[in-house]
């Protein structure tokens, strides 16, 4: 059984991490999103609950895939889910040097889990939870950025209305 951790902070999942989810998923037979707090990372959008949640929403009952939420070790982790590997997505150059860092750290804790490096689709290369969250929050629009019931969930949170629906649709609605 090739089993792979695939751990973030998720807060929220974006289409760039459902890329990676979906290309991780051909690669390995079972995959376990693994929610993290991120210690760094001193405020969150949503809980960790929540956002495993919105992950398994936007995936829905996939062979393969486990979706869970932990706080602690990320090696000791994916020890105890007997995994051999951790998964990380790469978006830029500028992501490589912080992720070679923990890759290499986290071999030093655990020698046998290996680190694989997956990358998202161009067009999610400009992608962030951080921008997302940002972005919503000032109201603008997230559409094409995030599943669609995380849109929902963004607008929930800040209030925003949907976005008026195109002409189109709107005869469509009243024939
Ligand atoms: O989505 P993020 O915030 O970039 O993910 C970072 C994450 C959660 C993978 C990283 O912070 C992590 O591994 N946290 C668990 C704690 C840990 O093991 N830290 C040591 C890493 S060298």
């Amino acid at each position: 059984m090739r089993r792979a951790v695939y751990p973030g902070s998720f807060d929220p999942v974006t289409n760039g991490h459902i890329d990676i989810i979906e290309r991780a998923l051909a690669l390995f037979d079972e995959i376990v999103v693994a929610v993290v707090s991120n210690p760094n990372k001193k405020t969150s959008l949503f809980t960790l609950d929540e956002r495993a949640e919105m992950i398994r929403g936007a995936l829905g009952e996939r062979p393969g895939l486990r979706v869970v939420s932990f706080t602690g070790l990320l090696v000791e982790f994916v020890q105890s889910q007997e995994a051999q590997a951790i998964v990380k997505g790469l978006r830029a150059v500028s992501d490589f040097d912080f992720e070679f860092q923990m890759a290499l750290l986290n071999r030093r804790l655990a020698p046998r889990i290996d680190t694989v490096f997956l990358m998202t689709q161009d067009i999610y290369a400009f992608l962030s939870s951080s921008s997302v969250r940002e972005i919503a929050s000032l109201g603008g629009s997230v559409h094409g950025m995030v599943p669609p019931l995380v849109e929902k969930r963004l607008r929930d949170r800040f209030g925003i209305a949907p976005a008026t629906a195109p002409s189109h649709a709107q005869t469509i609605e009243r024939d």
